[in-house]
């Protein structure tokens, strides 16, 4: 059994009312219990996580060093702007996917760069919630070889 962990950026948790035709109409809590039910599949265990907050973020991702096997991540609007958890995620060598629930390349220039791609095993974009369970089954195949 892995321990995966799921971190969610800002806003994530207004899931469900904002901008349903970009972000879809499930709630975050919907995403969670999909993600449970599939990494649960598996027979691992899973640690979901939301913030608003940049330092909380980090001192997650900090904590995570040496706990946790494998992280997906929706940086959300600090996919474009957050050296520092760029820099958090580097630091504790926890492989890592990218994870992004509209097609960021298909949308405004600004939302084109994220400071995480280079270091992510692998980036899912444009697929909406499924991208996250894509995650999961990626992760799963990487922990089982
Ligand atoms: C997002 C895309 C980001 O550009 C945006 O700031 C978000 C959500 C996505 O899941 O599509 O908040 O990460």
């Amino acid at each position: 059994m892995a321990k995966l962990l799921i971190i969610n950026g800002p806003n994530l948790n207004m899931l469900g009312t904002r901008e349903p035709d970009i972000y879809g109409h499930e709630t975050l809590l919907d995403i969670e219990n999909s993600c449970i039910t599939k990494a649960s599949s598996f027979g691992h265990n899973l640690e979901f996580i939301q913030s608003n907050s940049e330092s909380d973020l980090i001192n997650k991702i900090q904590q995570s060093r040496g706990l946790v096997d494998y992280i997906v991540i929706n940086p959300a609007a600090f996919t474009h702007t957050s050296v520092a958890i760029r820099d958090a995620l580097s630091a504790i060598e926890v492989p890592f996917i990218e994870v992004h629930l509209s097609n960021v390349f298909a949308r405004e220039a600004f939302r084109h760069h994220s400071y995480f791609s280079d270091l992510a095993q692998g980036v899912i974009c444009g697929l909406g919630s499924q991208g996250y369970l894509f995650a999961i089954e990626a992760a799963h195949k990487f922990l089982s070889e």
